[in-house]
Parts: C-alpha cells; structure tokens; sequence
C-alpha cells in the first residue's frame, strides 16, 4: 500500500502518524461536550420512534385537523332534468363486464333511466330473454353515468333510495377522472357484487403509487376489507385502500328502509364517508337524518365517527385526487363479480349464463335516488 494506491486515501495515510479526530484521547472538554449531547439526541430519537410507533397502531398519533369548512352549495342535481348532467357512457366496459352500456334514446325508450320530480331510477333490462331478438347472448343491456361536471375537493350528498343488488351485478356509485386514472384517483362510495348479502358495501380509494392507510390513526365505523390499505392500484390486483361499510347499509335491508344519505367530504386533510340511513317511518320511509345544517351550513366536522376515514397522514391527497366525476353504473358480470361468484349464492350455471337467460332475476337491480348535491368550501 503505497502512495501511488489509489485505494488508499491520504486521510488514512496519515491515521497513524498524528493525532485522529476519531481518537477519544485527543478530544477537548468542548468535544466531549458535543458528543454527549449527541448521544443523547440520538437515544431520545430512538425512544421516540418507538413510542411514536406504538401510538400509531394504538391509535394514537399524528391525525388530520379536520376543523369546519364553510360549505356553499354549488350544483343540484335533481328532479326531471336529472339525467341531463350525465354522459351516457356507451362502449366497451373498461372493467370487462358482460354487459351493453345504452345511449339516452334507447335508455329513455326502454325506461333504463327514468326521471321524475321527486326520484332518479337507473336500471338493468328486465325485457330481454332468450327468445328475444337481440337477446342477451353478448351481454345485457344497462347503464352507466358520468356526470359532465368535473369537481375539485368539497361535500358531496347522495340521496340513495334503493341500491341494486342481483346475481351477477356489480353497481357503484363512485367518482373519478374516467380520462386520468389512476393518475387523478377514483373514490368509491357504495360498491357491492352479486346478492350484497352482507349487506356491507365497500368504501375504497384507488389512486398511483405513495397513498397509503397502512399504520396510520382512523377514526371510522367500518372496517378495513381484507387488510387493504394501500390505495395503488398496482398492489393488490388494484383492490385499493378498501373499508366495508356497517351492517345494512346496502342491500336489501337497507332499502327496505327508503335508503338514506351518502355524505362525502373530500379535502386535503383527508377524505371521509358517513352515511345516514332513513329511519323507519309510518311508510316504512322515514325522514333521514342528515344533522341539519348549523347556522345554515352544513358541518362534517360535527357529524360524529364516519363510516370511512382515509386520513391524509401518508397520502398527498391534494396530488391524488383531482378533476372527479360522479360516476353511477351497474356493471354485469366483469372482474369482480366472477371473482366472487362462487359462494355468492347464485347456483351452478356461470355468470353470464345467469345474466344472458334470466331476465326476471334482474328486478331488484335498479338505483333509486333522490338529489346528488354539491358544496364546495369558500
Ligand atoms: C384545527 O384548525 C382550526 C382552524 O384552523 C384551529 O382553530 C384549531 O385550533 C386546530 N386544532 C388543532 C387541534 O390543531
Ligand atoms: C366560516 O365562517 C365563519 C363565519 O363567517 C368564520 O368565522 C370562519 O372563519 C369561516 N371559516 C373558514 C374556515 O373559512
Ligand atoms: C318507467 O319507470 C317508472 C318507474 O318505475 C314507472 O313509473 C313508469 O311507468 C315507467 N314508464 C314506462 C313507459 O314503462
Ligand atoms: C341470440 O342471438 C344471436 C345473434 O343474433 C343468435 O345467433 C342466437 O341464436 C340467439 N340465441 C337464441 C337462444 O335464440
Ligand atoms: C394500474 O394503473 C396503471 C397505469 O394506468 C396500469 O398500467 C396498470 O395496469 C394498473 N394496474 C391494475 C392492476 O389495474
Ligand atoms: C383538470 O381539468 C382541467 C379543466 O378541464 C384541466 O385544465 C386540468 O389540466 C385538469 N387537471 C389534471 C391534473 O388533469
């Protein structure tokens, strides 16, 4: 090892010949001073970590000042015009389902979608069986929305009737930037497959990489589904961040009370999900119970536990979730729906099967709804 080793540096070189920093015996009162401190900087550092862990999985921890937004309606969708927000998506499911997504003139002749001043009804053909022509050997007719209107963060009101449940459906009602996904996220706020026999909807986020729920506090009253917490869309087969909402708020029992009000706050703290189910009135349609809005302004951060909590703790919401969509489909078959068709219920002939012959099956596979709202924060 000699000079000409580049291998060897000159601080080493000179290791030996004088007094090493690194050498405790050449170190002043000031150094020991400053590595004393260091040490315990590091030890407290350390002792933090730790704790500040264990807070995380207990509960504790860093969360999201949700403090009250003023909130300003900003669009209604409601009553006869409806339907007139919304593009009619008409091509080729994107998620594979079995299915043919109608234009406006053959949903509004077949009465697909349905409008009248107090209720929105989307549904699947119950018309079509085996001997019509065309019959459903390609796929059944349905329908699926996106509204025109893009919206950035704000609360957004769902009054949500009756949901649709049936083997071999697989409504949503959900948002997104159809054109930039995942790029621009999508937020799902009632999702079911087949019979919806849990009566539990699933509540989910879907975005690109570096949006996770994994180890962060949640105050919620769902639960998290199948341990899904990582809201990338490549992990999991793009299960997303998925929560499933508390019993009986979707399905039958759930409409067998009128429905109730899905209550979306998306903000850059986080994005959350409250549902609130009619009560049963004399009708069995009682009034629901959305608090009413305080001073006249509707206020989440009075509402009480969610039913999601997507704290923005280890997501750039703001980054993830942009340009949205109210998006309203009831899919058949697809993905999902065959995935889960075994044990759902639905008998020993194959989905699509199921889908192209039984028409009467498809009865309960309608939504129902009141007004969609709109505010957005001042
Ligand atoms: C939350 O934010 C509000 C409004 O900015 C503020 O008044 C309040 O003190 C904050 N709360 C906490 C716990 O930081
Ligand atoms: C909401 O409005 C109230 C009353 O005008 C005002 O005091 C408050 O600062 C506003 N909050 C926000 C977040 O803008
Ligand atoms: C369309 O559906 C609505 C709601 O179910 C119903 O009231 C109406 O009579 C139907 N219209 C036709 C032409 O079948
Ligand atoms: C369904 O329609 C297709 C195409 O029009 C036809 O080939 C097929 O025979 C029909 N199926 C039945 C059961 O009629
Ligand atoms: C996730 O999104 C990327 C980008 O669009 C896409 O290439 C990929 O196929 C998606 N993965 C899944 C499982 O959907
Ligand atoms: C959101 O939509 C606006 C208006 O259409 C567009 O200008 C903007 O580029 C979009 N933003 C993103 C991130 O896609």
């Amino acid at each position: 090892m000699g000079r000409g080793d580049p291998s060897v540096s000159a601080y080493e070189v000179g290791y030996w010949t004088r007094p090493s920093p690194w050498s405790p015996r050449s170190w002043s009162r000031k150094v020991w001073i400053w590595v004393g401190t260091g040490i315990v900087v590091v030890v407290a550092a350390v002792v933090g970590a730790v704790v500040g862990v264990r807070l995380a999985k207990g509960g504790g921890g860093s969360y999201p000042n949700y403090s009250r937004l003023n909130y300003t309606l900003i669009d209604t969708y409601s009553g006869t015009s409806f339907f007139d927000k919304f593009n009619y998506f008409h091509d080729y499911d994107p998620t594979f389902g079995f299915v043919h997504y109608v234009d406006p003139d053959y949903a509004a002749t077949y009465n697909l979608t349905y409008a009248s001043p107090s209720t929105a009804i989307v549904r699947v053909d119950t018309s079509v069986g085996p001997d019509s022509d065309p019959n459903a050997s390609t796929g059944r007719f349905s329908v699926r929305l996106e509204s025109k209107a893009q919206y950035g963060p704000g609360l957004f009101l769902f009054d949500v009737k009756h949901t649709p449940y049936g083997c071999g459906t697989w409504p949503a009602l959900w948002l997104t930037d159809t054109s930039n996904w995942p790029t621009n996220g999508e937020i799902d706020l009632l999702e079911s497959v087949n019979l919806a026999s849990s009566g539990r909807p699933t509540i989910a986020l879907h975005t690109t990489s570096g949006c996770s729920m994994d180890d962060v506090r949640r105050e919620m009253s769902g639960s998290v589904e199948g341990g899904h917490v990582d809201c990338y869309n490549g992990t999991d087969n793009n299960a997303g961040c998925a929560v499933s909402g508390p019993p009986a708020t979707y399905g039958a029992e759930f409409n067998e009370r009128g429905g109730g009000v899905v209550a979306l706050e998306w903000r850059v703290e986080g994005v959350r999900v409250w549902g609130f189910p009619r009560g049963r009135g004399g009708d069995g349609k009682g009034v629901t119970a959305v608090p009413p809005p305080e001073g006249g302004m509707l206020d989440p951060s009075s509402w009480g536990l969610p039913v999601a909590d997507f704290p923005g703790t280890k997501c750039d919401v703001a980054g993830h979730f942009r340009n949205q969509s109210i998006v309203v489909n009831i899919d058949l078959c697809g993905v999902l729906t065959e995935a889960l068709w075994e044990g759902s219920g639905c008998g020993s002939v194959s989905c699509h099967y199921f889908v192209a012959n039984r028409p009467a099956e498809f009865k309960n596979a309608f939504w129902e709804f009141g007004a969609f709202q709109v505010y957005k924060a001042l």
